[in-house]
C-alpha cells in the first residue's frame, strides 16, 4: 500500500519561536496514525522543531538543499547538513524555486542525488503554469519535467521519492484544481511512472496534490484514487486547519 502523506510547506513564514509554537500545536493535535505528516520548515527552525516533535506520525522537512555537497558556497545549506538536523524529507523543485531562483532540471538532478545520498526523502514538485494548462499540453509538460529529472534515477532510487503535483495557477491563488483535473493529472503521472519503472513501482509511488488545498476541499481531492495526499502551503500555518486536512482521509 502506498503511503498517504500530508506535508506542510511553511515557505518563508514564522520566526523560530512562532514555528516552534506551531509545531507544538500540530504535535499535540494530530491523532492520525495512518497518515505520514511532514512539516516543511525554514532551515533555521529545523533543529528546534525536531526537538519539539514527539508525535510518531510527524517528521520534518527542509524546503530546499544545495546542489553541491560542501565547500565555498556562501549561504547554501547542504543535504548532509539537513540530514544532521534530524529532518527526514526535503522539498525539491518547488515552482517558486524554479521560477525565482532559476532552478533547472540539471540543478535539480544534483539536489535529488545529494538528498538521496544523504538518506533524505525528496518530495519532488512538478506542475504547469496557466498558459500551458490553457493550451491543453499540461500532461506532456509535467511528464517531461519528470523525464528530465527523477525518471533518470535507478528504479531503487525512484522508489524513495514522493511526487507532488502542484499546478502553478493554483498555488496561493485560492483557485484549486478540480478533483477531476487533479485525478486526471495524477493518473497520467502514474501511467508514465508505470511505463518507465513498471506497474509495481507506479502503484507504490505517493503522488501528492498541492495548490490551494485547504480544510474545505481536501476531503474531495483526497477521495480521488490517484491522489495520495497533499502538499499544503497557506493552510499548513494554522494547526487546526492542517489537522482537518490530515483528517480528510
Ligand atoms: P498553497 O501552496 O497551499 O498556499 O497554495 C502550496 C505549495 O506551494 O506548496
Amino acid at each position: 500500500m502506498r503511503k498517504k502523506v500530508v506535508a506542510g510547506n511553511w515557505k518563508c513564514n514564522t520566526t523560530v519561536a512562532e514555528g516552534v509554537a506551531l509545531a507544538k500545536e500540530v504535535n499535540d493535535i494530530v491523532t492520525a496514525t495512518d497518515v505520514v505528516v511532514v512539516l516543511g520548515t525554514p532551515f533555521t527552525h529545523i533543529t528546534e522543531v525536531v526537538k519539539t516533535i514527539t508525535n510518531k506520525s510527524i517528521s520534518v522537512a527542509a524546503q530546499n538543499c544545495a546542489a553541491e555537497a560542501k565547500g565555498a558556497f556562501t549561504g547554501e545549506v547542504s543535504a548532509a547538513m539537513v540530514q544532521s538536523t534530524g529532518a527526514k524529507y526535503v522539498i525539491l523543485g518547488h515552482s517558486e524555486r524554479r521560477e525565482y531562483y532559476g532552478e533547472t532540471s540539471e540543478i535539480l538532478n544534483k539536489k535529488v542525488a545529494l538528498a538521496l545520498a544523504n538518506g533524505l526523502t525528496p518530495i519532488y514538485c512538478c506542475g504547469e503554469a496557466l498558459p500551458i494548462r490553457e493550451s491543453g499540453k499540461q500532461n506532456e509538460f509535467v511528464i517531461n519535467q519528470l523525464q528530465e529529472t527523477v525518471f533518470t534515477l535507478s528504479p531503487e532510487d525512484f522508489k524513495k521519492i514522493i511526487i507532488a503535483y502542484e499546478p502553478i495557477w493554483a498555488i496561493g491563488t485560492g483557485v484549486t484544481a478540480t478533483t477531476q483535473q487533479a485525478q486526471d493529472m495524477h493518473k497520467a503521472l502514474r501511467d508514465a511512472i508505470a511505463t518507465k519503472f513498471g506497474n509495481d513501482i507506479a502503484q507504490e509511488t505517493s503522488i501528492l496534490y498541492g495548490g490551494s488545498c485547504n480544510a474545505s476541499n481536501a476531503k474531495e481531492l483526497f477521495a480521488s484514487p490517484d491522489v495520495d495526499g497533499g502538499l499544503i502551503g497557506g493552510a499548513s500555518l494554522k494547526a487546526a486547519d492542517f489537522n482537518t486536512i490530515i483528517m480528510s482521509y
